[in-house]
């Protein structure tokens, strides 16, 4: 197999994976192994490469940055790694059609770099920008701070190419606005996590770069405080683009990890951002007038000392130890509730353990870090965290994609015939299973 693969794709590119950085996921938590790593460079390689690894009777993992954090990527039982990295090539911005062709395995920052250039911006979003690539953006539907305006990275995906398990090929490359021919095998492809085929291509949409921008952080005293003063700008306001929650552990931890300068002390932080091309606008330096603890970003230097408290969450949640990882979705009248059981609940379980919040705040979305948890009881700490979550009719997986981690408590928020649903189309399109099997639906078939 290894010379079948190396005719295709060239010898540099085809390597032993073994004790390397592809066969364990960002957080450290989820280690495989592997005896190939192959990288091809176009979608016929990919195809070459699939048909070769099926030949074999060999299953295959795709990765793109590597930046995902639920295992979803990890080649857990030996599978064929197959990483997309140098299909990179980013196409010229169309500023008529607001639309732009990128290949799978060009970042998420390289795509918004090349949207700048043109005055227009890629609205998706988040801290690991620099290294995530846009395959892997659409295999988990990848969310990020600016979904309450734009919508998640399904919304962005006008265009797309995918290589099925058999070496076929789906292509909706044209972009076109409007297209009822069928089944949407585009929308498919978004959220699923590496089993149903290989991205290779997309035509994704860009939105104006709004020039007037305005960055502030809040103190709240509590999450429902902070839930107000998000219903109170959002009302307000058609320019929010983010609303971000932090709490006082979290960003004393950053400030702390990265020497950054936290611009008050609050029990909650909120990070809320606007953008628009009025220029007498101004809203939310107005509508927060009169509130203690507001610190407005008046210069570039200072949105990015701000935005640094945030993005620099999971990396310096990471220098406490592996964390056990939960991005849920909470309906909003539920979010302080659900902080409150879930806190309780851990604590029950070992005084040790410690849990740190963040998130998207007019999403729902929390990102639920427990450190210093023993790690042989994660059963216990996800039954309590997506417990809670299913009680409070959230979602278990918002933003980060089901992976190996949450594959077993999927019946939390899918029903069993949607679950039946679901395997009926992977059984279709992947009759072998050899794309991505340790992911996504759960291991023992749901009655
Ligand atoms: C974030 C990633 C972890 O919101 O989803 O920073
Ligand atoms: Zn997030």
């Amino acid at each position: 197999m290894l010379g079948e693969l190396r005719a295709v794709v060239g010898d540099d590119h085809v390597f032993d994976g073994r004790g390397s950085s592809y066969v364990v996921d960002w957080t450290g938590r989820f280690r495989g192994h592997t005896d190939v790593v192959v990288r091809p460079g176009s979608v016929d390689e990919v195809r070459e490469v699939l048909r070769i690894v099926r030949a074999h009777g060999r299953a295959l993992v795709v990765q793109g940055g590597n930046t995902g954090l639920v295992g979803g990527g990890v080649p857990l039982n030996g599978e064929v790694v197959m990483s997309l990295t140098r299909m990179n090539r980013v196409g010229e911005p169309d500023v008529t059609t607001r639309q732009i062709e990128v290949e799978a395995g060009a970042t998420l920052e390289a795509v918004q770099r090349a949207a700048t250039t043109v005055g227009l911006r890629y609205p998706v979003d988040f801290g690991s920008r620099g290294s995530a690539t846009i395959g892997g953006t659409i295999a988990t539907n990848a969310g990020g701070v600016n979904v309450m305006r734009y919508g998640s990275t399904r919304v962005q995906v006008a265009g797309l190419e995918a290589v099925l398990a058999d070496g076929s090929v789906v292509s909706t490359m044209a972009g076109l606005m409007k297209d009822n021919t069928g089944y949407d095998l585009r929308g498919l492809m978004c959220a699923s996590e590496g089993t149903l085929g290989v991205v290779t291509r997309a035509v994704l949409r860009l939105v104006p770069a709004h020039e007037v921008r305005e960055t502030v952080m809040v103190g709240c005293a509590s999450v429902d405080d902070a839930l107000d003063v998000v219903a109170t700008v959002c009302g307000a306001s058609e320019a929010i683009d983010a609303a971000e929650l932090m709490s006082r552990r979290g960003v004393d931890l950053v400030a702390d990890v990265v020497g950054a300068h936290r611009p008050f002390d609050a029990e909650w932080y909120l990070l809320i951002e606007s953008s628009t091309s009025d220029r007498s606008d101004g809203t939310l330096a107005r509508l927060l007038a009169g509130r203690d603890l507001v610190a407005v970003a008046d210069t570039p230097a200072r949105r990015d000392a701000l935005w640094r408290l945030r993005d620099e969450h999971t990396a310096s949640i990471a220098t406490l130890g592996v964390p056990l990882k939960y991005d849920v979705t909470v309906p909003l009248r539920s979010m302080a509730e659900f902080v409150r059981v879930a806190r309780q609940e851990v604590a029950a379980m070992d005084p040790r353990a410690e849990i740190i919040f963040f998130g998207h705040a007019a999403d729902g979305n929390l990102h639920v870090n427990v450190v210093g948890a023993d790690h042989d009881h994660h059963g216990a700490y996800d039954s309590a965290v997506l417990g809670a979550v299913s009680r409070f009719q959230g979602s278990i997986s918002a933003e980060h994609g089901v992976g190996v981690a949450k594959r077993d408590w999927l019946h939390l928020s899918r029903s069993a015939d949607e679950i039946a649903a679901m395997r009926a189309i992977k059984q279709a399109l992947d009759p072998d299973g050899i794309l991505n099997p340790n992911v996504l639906l759960p291991s023992e078939p749901t009655a």
